[in-house]
């Protein structure tokens, strides 16, 4: 309809404990084509092993992804099929590190539509230069005292120290 834009909502759905800098390429990336992109970090109230609270996942994204004026951040429970439609996003953004990813990644963009037709699922290649982050990689290398110094921005990276 004319005069009548729609505003394009992207959600880039994850555990986020802690957000490397794999995540914020693919943050920085994908707010440069929607509208408005909402970071939304799963919590799971069963889940009792996680380096970081909800809470401060939250912070340390919020403070890290300041910069970007059109990227927000949430937290959800329970199916993100739910969850997108609360927030009406039109699509869902994943990372691809490798091959590897892929199958998880297809099945779980399989199910979502599935379960919600309208959940789209966009999968974008990390860099080369992230191919081989993740945050259990962090996680573990923090455990082990090993440097996380280029994973993680440097607040992550202070944090990580405070924990152990
Ligand atoms: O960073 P992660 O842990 O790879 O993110 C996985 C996440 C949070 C995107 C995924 O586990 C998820 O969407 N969980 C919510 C529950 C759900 O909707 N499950 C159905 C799809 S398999």
């Amino acid at each position: 309809m004319k005069g009548f834009e729609i505003l394009k909502i992207g959600i880039y759905p994850g555990s986020f404990d802690p957000v490397t800098n794999g995540h914020l390429d693919i943050i920085s990336r994908s707010s440069g084509i929607v509208d408005k992109l909402i970071v939304a970090i799963l919590y799971n109230p069963n889940k009792s092993n996680t380096l970081f609270t909800i809470e401060e996942r939250v912070c340390l994204l919020e403070e890290t992804t300041k910069h970007f004026p059109n990227v927000e951040i949430d937290s959800f429970s329970g199916l993100l099929v739910d969850y997108i439609q609360t927030v009406n996003a039109n699509v869902i953004f994943r990372g691809l590190r490798a091959v590897t990813d892929f199958e998880y990644e297809m099945q779980m963009a399989q199910i979502n539509k599935k379960l919600c037709s309208k959940a789209e699922t966009l999968f974008m290649a990390t860099s080369a230069d992230y191919s081989f982050l993740s945050s259990s990689v962090v996680r573990e290398l923090a455990y082990f005292g090993a440097s996380t110094i280029g994973l993680v921005p440097d607040i992550v990276q202070q944090k990580i120290k405070e924990k152990y």
